[in-house]
């Protein structure tokens, strides 16, 4: 099978999920649910996912819970459709060339690079002592994850969009420096509206980090108590099941929510609530909600202690690093380092 999906590939797909905490419906509608759409959509495409445990430890993790987690994000992204005949699912930090281009690329950017960029400026902000080199060193990281693999396409949201241009420009001087080596790759944002806000702040993003845990869904949430948080979720005093991100920004989410999990448009769905009221609008969602989730869990539950996660993952991980493997030598060859072979 893996020999199959080196022939017949002209293009490479690159994404890599953070293991840090659990995953949200925010994570599934936003990203898991888009790689299981282009795994089968892009039928000329090697597709290469990855758990990201290296830039997990950009801020302190426990080391219990890490590992916990990247069993449980790798299962997770099976259990939501991800298709191990059609990606190559793999732990990040057991592709050692990963670090090793990671060098490379801090050899290739600047730090005023570095220090610019948001993501970075942000959880610096939050943080007062103890900011590891990594956390700013981590768009390296990322950058070696892309172009290791030759990506063209890159799945991310929009927070990651500075982090994929600096990759690009890296890729771009890379080349002019030492000779046509990476591809320069391209961000792909999901369709808008992907964007899925706290339920109960619903002009933030609804985020696994968050302090209130009734602002987010996790894929694992009992299914009872994610009921509850959708009929819970905070609304506007208005009775109207309108689509409006200014005056109704949670009701706006709650529709973005139904629409991403139901083949109807938000317009369709107004109009099927047009004289109902947010009891009812509410209560329909809250089935739909644990309607996807349910089939989730139960794969979940099937997979996470089985040996064939384990046998995926070492599967995942060879394909990637044959490939990798070349493209380090190549670049060793391009810089100059070590010895002629
Ligand atoms: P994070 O959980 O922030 O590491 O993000 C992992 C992936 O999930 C990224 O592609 C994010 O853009 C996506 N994601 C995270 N939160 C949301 C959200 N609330 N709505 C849509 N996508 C999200
Ligand atoms: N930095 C990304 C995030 O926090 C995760 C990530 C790491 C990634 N390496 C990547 C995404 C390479 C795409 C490609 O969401």
């Amino acid at each position: 099978m893996q020999s199959q999906k080196e022939v017949k590939k002209t293009r490479t797909l690159v994404s890599g999920i953070q293991p840090t905490g659990k995953l949200t419906l925010g994570n599934y509608i936003g990203a898991l649910r888009q790689f299981v759409k282009l795994q089968d959509e892009l039928e000329d495409t090697e597709l290469f996912i990855f758990i990201a445990d290296l830039h997990a430890i950009t801020t302190p993790q426990d080391r219990v819970e890490l590992r916990k987690n990247i069993r449980s994000v790798a299962a997770l992204y099976l259990a939501c459709g991800l298709d191990p005949a059609k990606v190559n699912l793999f732990i990040q930090s057991e592709v050692i060339e990963h670090t090793m281009l990671s060098y490379i690329m801090e050899s290739t950017a600047y730090v005023g690079e570095m220090e610019r960029m948001t993501q970075y400026k942000d959880k610096k902000g939050k943080q007062m002592e103890g900011i590891r080199t990594s956390l700013l060193t981590y768009p390296a990281l990322m950058a070696a994850d892309i172009l290791l693999y030759d990506a063209h396409i890159v799945p991310i949201g929009d927070d990651q969009k500075q982090h994929l241009e600096l990759t690009r420009n890296l890729a771009t001087r890379f080349n002019s420096l030492y000779g046509e080596t990476f591809v320069v790759p391209e961000g792909f944002y999901p369709e808008t509206g992907a964007r899925i806000k706290s339920l109960t702040e619903p002009d933030k993003k609804m985020s696994k980090s968050d302090e209130n845990q009734k602002s987010y869904i996790l894929l694992l949430d009992d299914l009872a108590i994610i009921r509850n948080k959708i009929k819970s979720a905070v609304t506007d005093s208005d009775t109207k099941i309108k689509y409006d991100l200014k005056k109704k920004a949670g009701i706006s989410n709650l529709l973005t929510i139904y629409a991403s999990l139901t083949d109807l448009s938000i317009k369709e769905i107004e109009k099927k609530y047009e004289n109902s009221n947010y009891a009812t609008f509410k209560s329909d969602l809250a089935e739909i909600v644990v309607d996807s989730i349910r089939p989730i869990q139960k794969r979940y539950f099937e997979i996470i202690n089985d040996i064939k996660l384990d046998q995926i993952l070492t599967e995942g991980a060879e394909r990637a690093r044959f490939v990798a493997q070349r493209k380090m030598q190549k670049v060793y060859k391009k810089i100059g380092l070590g010895r002629i072979k």
